[in-house]
């Protein structure tokens, strides 16, 4: 078993501490098809034991923590403790006091190899992502499923069985590119740093994603898609979401001057309020590019 030394433990580098309240307001809203899609990639069911890595506020942990019963195993870590102190609290609030949540960090999981009948990561943020897919598989048991995705991903092709209601935003209300147009006018120094949870390759997502899983050394890979456009009923909830999920700009805030900032906001807010007066709801799109995988057996 790998014994995680003091001196490699970084909390909280992509500062979601500050942001873990107001990052589960609406992570739920946004992320919700998405996590049903990793459940039903990975087909977890009663009894079984799962790992959600880089678990945020836990959405996945505590959903998988239903799924599961008390008679399973749901368990979240992520580096940030503010996102675990949420976690733990709502999981409480929901009666779901079996989903376990630990500070850790998923470049050195401390479980030993082979524990967990699925191991799962929605949107994480991985330092090196070789090595946290390498972690990850090493501690799924052979003939487990892994699976994991990334911001992006295109038009939905995968067919969830329990698909969310469609909202009724019209076309005109979606606001999708806004925030980033704005930042490119008020903070162009913002735009060029990259999502932070993709891989960075000179090849497409797509084939970039299915490598990384190859060579993570799983079998059985498929790679599917789904975009979710969720509704938002005032311009500073849309602020507040695109302002807590655009790492950039949420990792730099605080070294930006006041002024700016609030210049930066009023004029997000202009625009965006125009389209709300027009279309009476806003719509802001979640994409993710999701890969599932088999550990072998042999
Ligand atoms: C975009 S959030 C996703 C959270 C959650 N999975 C969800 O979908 O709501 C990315 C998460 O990665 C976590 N993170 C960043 N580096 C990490 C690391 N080395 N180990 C574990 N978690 C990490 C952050 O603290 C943050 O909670």
């Amino acid at each position: 078993m790998p014994t995680q030394r003091n001196d490699e433990i970084r909390f909280d580098p992509d500062q979601y501490d500050d942001v873990a309240e107001r990052f589960d307001r609406y992570s739920e809203r946004t992320g919700f098809p998405i996590t049903e899609c990793l459940m039903e990639m990975t087909q977890v069911r009663r009894g079984r034991h799962l790992l959600d890595v880089a678990c945020g506020s836990g959405i996945v942990t505590r959903r998988a923590a239903e799924i599961v019963g008390e008679t399973g195993k749901a368990v979240g870590i992520d580096l940030s403790p503010g996102q675990i102190r949420v976690a733990r609290r709502k999981a409480k609030a929901q009666g779901l006091g079996w989903a376990q949540f630990i500070v850790m960090d998923a470049m050195n999981l401390t479980f030993p190899d082979n524990t967990f009948d699925v191991v799962v990561a929605q949107f994480p943020h991985f330092p090196d992502r070789g090595r946290c897919i390498g972690e990850m598989v090493r501690v799924l048991r052979p003939g487990g499923r892994f699976a994991i995705c990334n911001g992006g991903g295109g038009a939905t092709i995968w067919g969830l069985k329990n698909a969310p209601t469609p909202a009724d935003i019209p076309k005109g209300g979606v606001v999708d590119g806004l925030f980033r147009s704005c930042l490119e006018t008020h903070f162009p120094q913002l735009i060029a740093p990259p999502a932070g949870n993709a891989p960075v390759q000179s090849v497409d997502p797509q084939t970039a994603l299915r490598n990384e899983l190859e060579q993570g050394g799983l079998l059985e890979i498929a790679l599917g898609s789904y975009a979710h456009t969720s509704p938002f009923h005032t311009a500073e909830e849309a602020f507040e979401w695109e302002s807590v999920r655009t790492s950039p700009y949420r990792m730099q805030q605080a070294a930006l001057e006041p002024q700016s900032v609030e210049a930066f906001k009023g004029d997000y807010l202009r625009r965006v309020q125009k389209k709300l007066d027009r279309h009476g709801v806003l719509g802001l799109t979640t994409g993710a590019l999701l890969g599932v995988g088999v550990k072998p057996k042999g």
